[in-house]
């Protein structure tokens, strides 16, 4: 945890601007913490009150049951996603455009809310024709086309339950995620387009069912029109199939507590965690938060920049704003194609009013110069937000000023794939924000940073970040692995929800986020796990023994650094320290692929036989160890390790 002890800015909070604060949903300081204290004083009178948002075939019985680590919220409630998503929006707002998607190249396509209901009731009765029915797992592994929506929301209103694989995944690491669900259909496209190169899905699933006896139908959606291998029998056109079903497919009511979604995120295993959500309070935090971290109205042109293959995309592109019936930009490509201002020409282009997007991102851009940002007109922007990582004061105050013309308030959100919705975050038009701080919790939401027995930190102390109460949106369990989720997330601290990251709490009770304190990096917002690159790596015929730690990187977060050790037959070179690399980029897919491969004679250990990481994160960082290294089975190791980089001594 001492490595974690960053230094953190006390600096005095800014109040938002007064013209945005004077139409904000939540207005002061005062409001927040009215409705702040509230909701602890009478959590099911709050949330009682917020379940109104969702329309309910049923409304529910009791708000929550709570036996810990298990939580069942809004019970005896019964409602639809899709439906909550789509048709209770085609009234007012059937002509509205619900997706604005701008492919990488060509003309920007709108979808209306009632066209994309359409699309969805046919891939809805599609589905079923493929014998899809309630509780049945579909993996999906789709680019960034409207498609992928259609698919989710198409699953929800059947009662089928998606995993969607980022489309960057590589097929080993796809063939593991279908495998854990048992998926029957696998929903994917001929290819996709990056920087104006096609990515061939469709080659990479096949790979990956050589593997997956459960997969019985492959639906394909016709994205580049590239040649691909077809299976008959197996193999079938999303067109084809969506032409053929009807458009009539009613919402039928479901639990809500109906498994939603599996979505595999990394942990401190090589096994990826299928984190399970459910329905009724999953959707309604989403659309809650939306409209209180993001101040949304009617005539908001919203977009998020994150892929709909990690949760940030299935909560605040697809079922967050859906809910809302709000129009939101979806983009298909990469953020420097075909030059780096393509963020702000879409901006521009679209009247984006808000702006949601990665601290990854934002250092790019820093990098790339203010020029690009400069030649477009960003007036559209009212707010802006950051997610997936921590900010660093100076991009916070860069995408302020720069993007912002500090006119729009910026929202940090903090939450995880676990979390389902944002835990931690600023109300626009409320807090005052310190460049930095994820500030303060929502209403219902109590965190604490605490030492491993509980104890609470003291202001400014490094400690765990935990959070004390069950909230609507949490992950229920692991697909497959209730004892794994007890244990992570419930057992680590007793009674209270394990974070995983290490934070501060402030004199004014603000958070701020530190990083991981598990065996998993963040790598542009992504998270790896270090056993699952781990194990990528010694799959490498050369490789006898791995140990992967994250450095510090300007633009990335972190970047990954394996220490490797080889075979008695291999032999260092610069070819195979670079094949290394590429086996783990093919092996779990490239946003893995290490900054750097480091051969060594010997990996140092404890007696016990355990990696020392923190020495080689020290040797990583800096170069050299100076900490504490009495514990070392064999001190020459280290020196050897300290004085090898790479190929160019050694
Ligand atoms: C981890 C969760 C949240 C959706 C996308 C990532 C880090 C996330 C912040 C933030 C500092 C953050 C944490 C967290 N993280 N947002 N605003 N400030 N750190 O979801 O892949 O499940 O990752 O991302 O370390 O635990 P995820």
């Amino acid at each position: 945890m001492d490595e974690l002890n960053h230094q953190v800015l006390e600096e005095k909070p800014v109040p938002p601007p007064e013209e945005f604060s004077k139409k904000a949903r939540v207005g002061s300081m005062a409001e927040y913490e009215r409705q702040y204290q509230r909701s602890l004083e009478d959590p099911d009178g709050y949330w009682g009150e917020q379940a109104k948002l969702l329309d309910w075939v049923e409304p529910p019985k009791k708000i929550l049951e709570w036996d810990l680590p298990h939580a069942k919220w809004f019970v005896g409630g019964k409602l639809n996603v899709s439906y909550n998503c789509l048709d209770r929006h085609l009234g007012k707002r059937g002509d509205k455009t619900a997706i604005l998607w701008e492919p990488e190249e060509g003309e920007p396509v709108p979808i209306s809310y009632r066209e994309l209901h359409a699309r969805v009731c046919r891939f809805a009765n599609a589905l079923r024709s493929l014998g899809v029915g309630a509780g049945d797992p579909v993996a999906v592994y789709l680019p960034m086309i409207p498609d992928l929506a259609v698919v989710l929301l198409a699953c929800a209103r059947i009662g089928a339950v998606h995993s969607v694989v980022f489309g960057g995944f590589s097929s080993v690491a796809l063939a593991d995620r279908i495998r854990d669900c048992n998926a029957k259909v696998l929903v994917t496209a001929d290819g996709g387009y990056r920087r104006g190169r096609v990515v061939p899905l469709k080659a990479t699933a096949d790979q990956a069912l050589e593997s997956c006896p459960s997969v019985h139908s492959v639906v394909v959606v016709r994205r580049t029109g590239e040649p691909v291998n077809w299976k008959q029998g197996r193999d079938l056109w999303f067109h084809e199939l969506s032409d053929k079903a009807s458009a009539d497919c009613p919402a039928a009511p479901f639990d809500s507590e109906h498994p939603l979604y599996i979505l595999y995120t990394s942990g401190t295993t090589g096994k990826p965690k299928g984190v399970q959500h459910t329905s009724a309070g999953y959707l309604l935090q989403c659309a809650w938060s939306m409209q209180l971290i993001f101040d949304l109205r009617e005539d908001d042109i919203y977009w998020c920049t994150a892929d709909i293959g990690w949760v940030t995309g299935h909560s605040y592109i697809v079922y967050g704003p859906l809910a809302n019936g709000a129009t939101v930009v979806m983009y298909e490509g990469a953020p420097d194609h075909p030059a780096k201002d393509r963020f702000w020409q879409i901006v521009e282009r679209h009247r984006v009013s808000i702006l949601y997007t990665s601290p990854t991102a934002i250092r790019a851009f820093m990098a790339w110069g203010r020029q690009w940002v400069d030649k477009h007109d960003l007036s559209s922007l009212r707010l802006i937000g950051s997610v997936g990582e921590p900010i660093n004061p100076a991009a916070w105050k860069w995408y302020s000023e720069t993007v912002g013309k500090n006119r729009c308030p910026i929202v940090d959100t903090w939450w995880q794939t676990e979390t389902g919705s944002i835990l931690i975050s600023p109300l626009p038009g409320a807090t005052p924000t310190k460049p930095g701080s994820a500030t303060k919790p929502m209403p219902g939401i109590v965190p604490r940073v605490v030492d491993l027995r509980g104890e609470p930190a003291k202001p400014g102390e490094t400690g765990y970040l935990v959070i004390e109460r069950p909230w609507p949106s949490m992950l229920r369990t692991i697909y497959g692995d209730d004892e794994r989720f007890r244990r992570e997330y419930w057992g680590r601290i007793p009674g209270v929800y394990f974070t995983g990251d290490a934070a501060q709490c402030d004199r004014d009770g603000y958070f701020w986020i530190l990083g991981r304190v598990d065996d998993v990096i963040k790598v542009a917002g992504h998270r790896l796990s270090t056993m699952e690159i781990e194990s990528a790596l010694v799959s490498h015929d050369a490789v006898a023994e791995a140990a992967v730690v994250a450095r510090p990187d300007e633009v990335k977060g972190e970047a990954v650094v394996a220490f490797v050790t080889l075979r008695a037959n291999a032999k260092p070179s610069r070819e195979l320290n670079e094949q290394i690399s590429e086996h783990v980029a093919t092996t779990i897919g490239s946003i893995a692929r290490p900054a750097e491969v480091r051969f060594a004679q010997a990996l140092p250990k404890t007696r016990s036989g355990k990696i020392m990481r923190r020495l080689l994160r020290e040797l990583a960082q800096k170069g050299s160890v100076t900490g504490d290294v009495t514990s070392l089975e064999d001190l020459a190791v280290l020196e050897q390790l300290a004085r090898t980089k790479g190929i160019e001594e050694g």
